[in-house]
């Protein structure tokens, strides 16, 4: 793999151990939003590196939202980074979540858990899917209310794009006012995630889904009940999946 230095600029805290690195890396070569890159810090037993999806499109600053994994390996090492800070970061994107992997849609719902949003935020910050679909859904499946990073930004989409957005938080361990209460899975058993969205998920929508594999594993066969399947360009279907772990 390639690598280029990439300088923290800012980070942002949205809560304790859940944070966006901005990394000013201009070697880093064009891609497609939704894409991954690899970040890594050199360790006394070689170089710790690991995938993660671009929270913004390309530009010579790129956005990370990165959660910090307790028990993990790199993510203690970034979440202590501060402004200033040199890392590595690979110059070449990769991955195939991007919207020209996705098949032309009624509704593209856009569902995510925690850190799982990222490759959306940067989706939404371009033309593309605001041109292509007539309606776009974020869902955002979190523990807690303080986990509901980038409200303020996905309100402006909002605002800006009217009936055709549309965000709707889904918080399963606390009551949280303008949420709903459970998982994005039981939201959807239970028709509150539709009847809030005022749309259906189906054969006319396009699903994308990233995070926990968990969620994505239930989501997948819930919607697969409905006639919905993975999309493949030789067998188009409407589900578009991202596995974190
Ligand atoms: C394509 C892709 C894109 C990714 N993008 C992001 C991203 O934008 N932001 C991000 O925070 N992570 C992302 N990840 C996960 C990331 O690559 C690391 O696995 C994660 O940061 C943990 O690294 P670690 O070395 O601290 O933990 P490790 O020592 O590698 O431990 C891994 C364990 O941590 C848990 N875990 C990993 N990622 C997460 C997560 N995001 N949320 C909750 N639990 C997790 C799982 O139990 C996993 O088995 C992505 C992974 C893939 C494959
Ligand atoms: N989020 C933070 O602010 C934060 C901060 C510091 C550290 N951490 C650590 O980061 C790690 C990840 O935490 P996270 O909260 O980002 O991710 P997570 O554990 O994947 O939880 C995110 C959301 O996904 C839901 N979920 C889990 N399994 C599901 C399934 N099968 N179907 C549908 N939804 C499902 C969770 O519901 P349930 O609540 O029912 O599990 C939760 O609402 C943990 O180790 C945590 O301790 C998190």
């Amino acid at each position: 793999m390639k690598w280029t230095e990439g300088v923290v600029r800012h980070k942002k805290v949205w809560a304790d151990g859940l944070f966006t690195l901005q990394i000013e890396a201009p070697e880093v070569e064009p891609f497609e939003p939704g894409q991954f890159l690899q970040l890594g810090l050199e360790q006394p037993d070689g170089h710790l590196h690991r995938p993660y999806s671009v929270a913004s499109p390309h530009g010579r600053i790129l956005d990370f939202f990165i959660v910090l994994v307790e028990d993990g390996r790199l993510t203690p090492l970034l979440w202590k980074m501060e402004a200033g800070d040199a890392l590595d970061v690979s110059t070449r994107a990769a991955g195939s979540f991007t919207l020209s992997n996705c098949p032309d849609a009624e509704t593209l719902w856009l569902l995510c858990t925690g850190t799982g949003l990222a490759p959306y935020i940067a989706m939404l910050r371009t033309d593309t899917p605001w041109q292509r679909y007539p309606k776009i859904v974020v869902v955002h499946g979190v523990r807690y209310g303080r986990d509901l990073a980038y409200q303020e930004e996905l309100a402006e989409h909002g605002r800006r794009h009217g009936e055709q957005f549309g965000y709707i938080p889904v918080v399963s361990r606390e009551k949280v006012t303008g949420a709903l209460e459970g998982r994005i899975t039981t939201c959807i058993a239970n028709g509150s995630l539709e009847a809030t969205a005022g749309t259906a998920i189906d054969t006319t929508s396009c699903v994308m889904m990233c995070g926990n594999p968990a969620m994505l594993d239930e989501t997948e066969a819930l919607l697969g009940q409905r006639g919905l399947r993975r999309h493949k360009r030789k067998e188009p279907g409407q589900i578009v999946v991202e596995r974190y772990w």
